[in-house]
C-alpha cells in the first residue's frame, strides 16, 4: 500500500553487544530512580553481587559503571537502584531512559556482599546509606538469606525521609509477597533513620549501634561475634567508620576466600578516592 511505501524507513536499531531492554522506570526523588531490564538468559549471579552497566559513549565506546543488582537471583528480570549525579557522565543520561530503550549490561557478576563470605550465625545485619541499599534489596528477597539466618536486620540511613522510600516500599511488600513472604514473616527487622529531617527514628548507623539505641529500639541483645554477622555498603567514609564499630564488637572482616563475621563494599567511588 502507498502509505507504507512512502513512509520513511524506521531508524535501524543500533545493535550493541550485551544490549538489554528497559522494561520499567520509577523516579523516587530528584536524585534517585529505579529501573528494570530484561535478563540475559545465561546470567547467573549470587544475590548481593554487582555488574557493569551503561550506555554507548560519544566516542562509540561503552560508558560503563558498576551497579549492584537489586533484584533477587530468582527474578526473571534485573532491577537496579540508581543515583542521578547532575554532571555524572553516565547518570546524567541514564536518568532519562524509558521502557523499550536499550542499555549495555556486561554479564559478569562479582562482589564481596555474598552469603558465602560469612560464617554461619544467628542474626545478619545489613548496614547501608543511600544507594548502598541496592545489594540488600536483592539479599532481602533471597530465601537463602532466611535459610541461613534466624533474623535479618535492615538498617538504612539517608538524609531525608523521601530518600528512604524505595527501601521502605520494598520491605513493606515482602511479607505479603507470594514467593518470599513465608520466609520473611516476622524475621526481617527494618530500622530506617534520617539524619537531616525529622522522622520516627533518627541518627547515623554508627551512632545508633555504639549507643545501643538501635538494639534497645529493636529489643535485641548486644552484638556478639558468636551470633551476629554484618554486610556493609555505603560511602568510603561510612564503610570505614562502620568497620571500626564492628571490629569494636569483635567481628572480623571476611571475604569469598575466607568467610568471617562481616563484609564490606563501596556503594560508589567518591571524589579523589
Ligand atoms: P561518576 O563520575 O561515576 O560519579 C561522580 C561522583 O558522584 C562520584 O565521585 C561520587 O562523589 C558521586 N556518586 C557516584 N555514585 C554515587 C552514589 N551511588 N551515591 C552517591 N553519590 C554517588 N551507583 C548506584 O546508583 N547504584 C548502585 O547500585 C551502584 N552500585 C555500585 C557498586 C560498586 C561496587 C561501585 C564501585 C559503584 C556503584 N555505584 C552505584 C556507583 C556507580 O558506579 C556510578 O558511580 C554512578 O552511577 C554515577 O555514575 P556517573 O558516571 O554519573 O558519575
Ligand atoms: P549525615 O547527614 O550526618 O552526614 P551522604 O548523602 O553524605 O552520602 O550521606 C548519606 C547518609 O549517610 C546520611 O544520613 C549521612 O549522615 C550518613 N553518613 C555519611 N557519612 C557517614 C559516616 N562516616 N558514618 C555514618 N554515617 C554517615
Amino acid at each position: 500500500n502507498v502509505t507504507t511505501e512512502n513512509a520513511p524507513a524506521a531508524p535501524a536499531k543500533v545493535t550493541m553487544p550485551d544490549a538489554q531492554t528497559v522494561t520499567s522506570v520509577r523516579h523516587w526523588t530528584d536524585s534517585l530512580f529505579s529501573f528494570r531490564v530484561s535478563r540475559p538468559q545465561t546470567l547467573r549471579f549470587r544475590s548481593g553481587e554487582f555488574v557493569m552497566i551503561g550506555l554507548p559513549g560519544d566516542n562509540g565506546k561503552p560508558l560503563l559503571r558498576a551497579y549492584s543488582i537489586a533484584s533477587p537471583n530468582w527474578d526473571e528480570e534485573l532491577e537496579f537502584y540508581s543515583i542521578k549525579v547532575p554532571d555524572g557522565p553516565l547518570t546524567s543520561r541514564l536518568q532519562h531512559i524509558k521502557p523499550g530503550d536499550q542499555i549495555i549490561l556486561r554479564p559478569k557478576p562479582v562482589g564481596t556482599l555474598v552469603l558465602d563470605a560469612l560464617l554461619p550465625g544467628k542474626r545478619l545485619w545489613f548496614l547501608a546509606t543511600g544507594t548502598g541499599l541496592a545489594p540488600f534489596a536483592s539479599l532481602m528477597r533471597d530465601p537463602e538469606t532466611y535459610e541461613r539466618y534466624e533474623q535479618v536486620v535492615m538498617m538504612h540511613t539517608c538524609r531525608t525521609a523521601a530518600e528512604l522510600e524505595y527501601g521502605r516500599k520494598l520491605v513493606e511488600s515482602l511479607e505479603s509477597d507470594p514467593l518470599i513472604g513465608e520466609f520473611v514473616a516476622g524475621r526481617l527487622l527494618y530500622y530506617p533513620t534520617t539524619t537531616r529531617e525529622d522522622s520516627p527514628f533518627m541518627g547515623r548507623i554508627t551512632d545508633n549501634l555504639t549507643s545501643g539505641k538501635a538494639l534497645a529500639d529493636l529489643d535485641l541483645p548486644p552484638i556478639d561475634p558468636a551470633n551476629d554477622r554484618a554486610m556493609v555498603c555505603g560511602s568510603l567514609a561510612f564503610n570505614q567508620d562502620v568497620k571500626e564499630v564492628l571490629e569494636g564488637f569483635g567481628l572480623r572482616e571476611g571475604a569469598n576466600s575466607e568467610p568471617r563475621e562481616y563484609v564490606v563494599e563501596k556503594a560508589f567511588v567518591g571524589d579523589g578516592v
